[in-house]
């Protein structure tokens, strides 16, 4: 530019207007093509496999770090030469520590262990949740809880098709939670005012989900003037509901220390959506039974 202001003699002509193209570039990341569905797909499937080969490898005594290893090896192996960002193994009460990665301690009968790891494939992200129990096995406690953040996931998922909004979708799973932390004992009240104070966000301090492709939090508005963007089809997102109590925090003694997420990554289609990350065993039928082996 400097050049070219510079030197008006020799015929140069500076531009007037300098235009921003980061709106126009990230409409066309949000809308994802055929041969970017594939990849994603693809990106998806190793991301799965690295979830089940961690899940079956989990035991009193294994480590975080050798979970996480577990992982990173299935990713290379697949030519997907980097995790999409940081890998969380959270056992135990680490589980409720959001954005936990020093994935250092050590497994222990009775604990879950929260998993949160993808996949960067061709430069497209995979971003899966899983967790499970390290013994095989869930106690009666813990299945109370996954069961209601997978109902609260389900309610999410109904929203996932043209015209339904991630507002809308995160305020079914809310719903669904308030409603089951009720009838666990956690919270108590009247439904409609639990929902209007979001009483349930004590126990669920994340958002829903975000777009997902070359970066895992990726770009693209989320509001259209000033309104919740609608769905398309074409975009990718992930649906991450979670409830996390800590060991200090003010429930029943069952349930401190349980911290749950399960996190999916959907593509949008014309009517409805198809789950990429399907595969990556999810209720606790399908866990329990890979966990046998
Ligand atoms: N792994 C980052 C996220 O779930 O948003
Ligand atoms: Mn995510
Ligand atoms: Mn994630």
């Amino acid at each position: 530019m400097s050049t070219l202001r510079g030197a008006p003699k020799k015929g140069f002509r500076a531009p007037e207007i300098i235009k921003d193209i980061r709106p126009l570039v990230h409409e066309m990341r949000l809308f994802k093509s055929d041969a970017e569905i594939a990849v994603m797909r693809k990106a998806a499937k190793i991301s799965c496999e690295a979830h089940k080969r961690a899940m079956g490898f989990a035991k009193a005594g294994a480590t975080e770090y050798q979970l996480e290893a577990e992982l990173h090896h299935h990713y290379a192996m697949n030519g997907a030469r980097h995790p999409a960002y940081g890998t969380i193994v959270g056992s135990g009460n680490n589980a409720n520590i959001l954005h936990y990665t020093e994935n250092n301690d050590v497994l222990k009968s009775g604990d879950l262990v929260l998993i949160d790891s993808g996949c960067e494939l061709e430069g497209y992200a995979a971003d899966i949740t899983r967790t499970f129990p390290v013994s095989g096995r869930f106690s009666d406690a813990q299945k109370q809880v996954y069961e209601l953040v997978l109902k609260a996931q389900q309610a999410a998922f109904e929203h996932v098709k043209p015209g339904g909004t991630l507002v809308k979708a995160n305020q079914a799973a809310m719903k669904v939670m308030t409603q089951g932390l009720i009838q666990l004992g956690i919270l108590a009240g009247d439904i409609d005012t639990l929902m209007e104070n979001q009483a349930c966000k004590a126990f669920y301090m994340h958002g829903l989900g975000h777009w997902l492709g070359l970066d895992v939090h990726d770009v693209g508005e989320y509001k259209l003037d000033e309104a919740d963007r609608p769905f398309e089809s074409g975009m990718v997102l992930t649906i991450e509901p979670g409830l996390y109590f800590d060991e200090d925090a003010e429930v029943p003694d069952k349930y401190k220390g349980i911290g749950i997420r399960i996190e999916d990554d959907l593509l949008v289609t014309e009517d409805g959506f198809e789950n990429l990350t399907a595969d990556a065993p999810k209720t606790i039928t399908e866990i329990e039974a890979l966990m046998q082996h």
